[in-house]
């Protein structure tokens, strides 16, 4: 699904270079949930940017779906990125001027899906996050916990085969953040990748995997994750 080889990004200004990451490798494969841990500045968001394809990196290899993201110039990432994966941050990003059904309509106006499917796909996903009789309420109308599931509601609603979370319960109280986690392993059940950066380690306990960063590099991952994709899956053997 993911794969980084020896991946390094240097932020460079005119008097200092950062190595955000270094030799940084990780192979995600399809079905997976992985929670990646860290101190602060240790490299996490920057990792999930380049994931994401927000962000170029410096050197190294990365594939998504056996895809060598090196070659591909700004249109064929943000095509990848449209199609494959989908984004939650830990300030939940919602444009305060919308409600509900537009702000989960926002990425899918770029997706070129029709009128009738974007209002299908809106009404599923919010549905889906226990909002379906929210649709026209606005942003600061809702609680933290409730903004978060509107938030994945809005990366659901495109169908992203990968689910990029940063943080995503970082601002949310412990009994709305056991929420959120619980309708992620709920989108993970339901084959969705999962990587997700926390500070919490008894939510990073609960994923399948651990990957710990220190210093832009990965220190320290279970290498035989348990797939939870069922037995037969041939996408995911082939991408495996
Ligand atoms: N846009 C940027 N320009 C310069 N340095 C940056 C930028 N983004 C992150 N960094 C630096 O890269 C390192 C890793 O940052 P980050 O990935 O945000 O860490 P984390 O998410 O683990 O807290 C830090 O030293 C940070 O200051
Ligand atoms: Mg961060």
């Amino acid at each position: 699904m993911l794969k980084m080889n020896h991946l390094s990004k240097v932020y460079r200004t005119h008097l200092i270079e950062t190595h955000a990451l270094r030799d940084f490798s990780i192979h995600v494969r399809e079905g997976e949930f992985v929670a990646v841990t860290g101190p602060s500045g240790s490299g996490k968001t920057t990792f999930l940017n380049i994931a994401g394809l927000l962000e170029e990196f410096s050197g190294g290899e990365f594939w998504v779906d056996g895809v060598d993201v090196r070659g591909m110039n700004d249109d064929q990432r943000s095509r990848l990125r449209n199609e494959k994966i989908g984004f939650i941050f830990q300030g939940f990003n919602l444009i305060p001027d919308l409600n509900l059904f537009d702000n989960v309509d926002v990425p899918l106006r770029y997706r070129g899906f029709s009128a009738a499917d974007r209002k299908r796909r809106i009404e599923e996903t919010l549905s889906r996050v226990g909002l379906a009789s929210r649709m026209k309420h606005y942003p600061a109308e809702l609680s933290g916990g409730q903004q978060q599931r509107v938030a994945i509601a809005r990366a659901l609603a495109g169908s992203p085969r990968l689910l990029l979370a940063d943080e995503p319960t970082g601002n949310l109280d412990s009994l709305m953040a056991r929420g959120v986690m619980e309708l992620l392993e709920e989108i993970n059940r339901q084959g969705t990748t999962i990587i997700m950066v926390t500070h919490d380690p008894e939510l990073a306990a609960r994923a399948q995997r651990n990957v710990h960063v220190i210093d832009g590099q990965v220190t320290d991952f279970d290498a035989e994750p348990q797939l939870r994709v069922p037995a037969g899956n041939d996408a995911a053997v082939a991408l495996a």
